[in-house]
């Protein structure tokens, strides 16, 4: 039988790792999908870069090539920002390919018409990564979709903001160093203003909430604050008091009516995601049936994020149209003014 051919489109921190993953994992990969699967081709920014991999691999800067590659089946995205991935990816589905991407910032924003392309071309999009890195975040919240609804999301959603903030008040670390430590460990995104001013973790929880409610508030009205006003005068002060600063993202719908907010809230050791550390996430949904249900994992870095890469192959391999998406009602306004105080 003949190998699965796949292309990667970026080759930074995660490209490296899904390249490093599907080759540690060969054998594991070729018994769960029957075949082997190949990397024909490698899309970067920099052609003059030198890359160590694999001599038979094209390493190009031309778009067109990758797409022009016979029987190409499967295509990684793990470049940064909304364009060009929105329109290679739209390209990849219209020739056919199944997708699977980490760029949240595109996904956020394009993402419903990716999954309608695809169901149009009868082929699937696997997003995974785009939410709290290694945890399975998006599959539970589907699987869970087949029976429950669900009622609100409240989350942890950026790796490189639990990391600052758990380093401060631990070690006493001055901000700007564990900044510098988690670009250095692969957590931060290449301009970290999205990380800190909590762009971020908003992304993340607009692609939460299209796939939890069908839809998601008017951006503009969601509440979004980072970490950059949280002192470490502050920290020390509310550590003695018994409280942690955590980076929360909030969301709830009642009968499509969201409360969403993004921003430093204090918290005490009854909450669930108090004792959630580093750059772990940690998304907690409450359902119709099954009550509160967390999920807690490594929320950034090079191997985890290609983890969930790597797992979607086998979704979209499998099935043939997008995540459960389910319509609910749709939005009437955001109420923005959560009553719990931020930092
Ligand atoms: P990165 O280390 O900065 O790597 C980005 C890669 O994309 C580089 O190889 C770069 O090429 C390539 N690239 C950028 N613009 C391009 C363009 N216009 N055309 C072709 N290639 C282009 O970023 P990363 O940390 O791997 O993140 C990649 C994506 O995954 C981002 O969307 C990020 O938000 C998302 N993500 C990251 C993590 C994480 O933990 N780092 C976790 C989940 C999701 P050059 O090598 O030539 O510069
Ligand atoms: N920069 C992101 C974070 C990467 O720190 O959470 C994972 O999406």
């Amino acid at each position: 039988m003949a190998p699965i051919k796949a292309a990667l489109l970026g080759f930074g921190t995660v490209g490296q790792g899904v390249y490093e993953a599907l080759k540690t994992h060969r054998e594991q990969l070729k018994s769960v999908l029957g075949e082997e699967v190949i990397i024909e081709a490698i899309l970067v920014k920099d052609g003059a870069k030198k890359r160590d991999v694999d001599e038979h691999i094209l390493v190009t800067t031309d778009f067109d090539e990758v797409l022009n590659i016979p029987d190409l089946q499967i295509v990684f995205e793990a470049i940064v920002g909304e364009e060009p991935g929105f329109t290679y990816l739209s390209k990849a589905i219209e020739k056919g390919c199944r997708v699977i991407t980490a760029n949240k910032v595109m996904f956020a924003r394009h993402g419903k018409t990716l999954l309608e392309k695809a169901e149009a071309a009868g082929v699937s999009v696997g997003y995974e990564a785009t939410t709290a890195g290694g945890t399975p975040i998006i599959r539970s919240i589907s699987q869970l979709l087949q029976v429950n609804d669900i009622l609100s999301v409240e989350a942890i959603l950026n790796g490189t903001s639990n990391y600052i903030l758990t380093n401060m008040r631990e070690k006493g670390s001055a901000f700007e160093d564990v900044l510098k430590t988690a670009q250095d460990l692969g957590y931060a995104e290449a301009d970290p203003v999205n990380d800190v001013e909590g762009f971020d973790a908003f992304y993340k929880l607009m692609i939460l909430s299209e796939l939890s409610f069908g839809s998601s508030p008017n951006w503009d009205e969601v509440e979004r604050k980072g970490i950059t006003e949280v002192s470490s005068e502050q920290i020390e002060v509310f550590t003695r008091w018994g409280y942690k600063v955590k980076h929360l993202a909030r969301i709830r719908s009642d009968s499509g009516l969201f409360t969403a907010s993004v921003k430093p809230v204090l918290v005490d050791s009854e909450h669930p995601l108090y004792g959630v550390e580093d750059v772990q996430n940690a998304i907690m949904v409450e359902t119709s049936l099954a009550g509160k249900v967390t999920v807690q994992g490594a929320g950034a870095g090079k191997l985890p994020t290609a983890s969930a890469m790597v797992e979607d192959l086998t979704y979209v391999l499998q099935s043939h149209s997008g995540a459960a998406v389910r319509k609910k009602q749709s939005v009437l306004k955001v109420d923005s003014s959560s009553s719990e105080s931020g930092s």
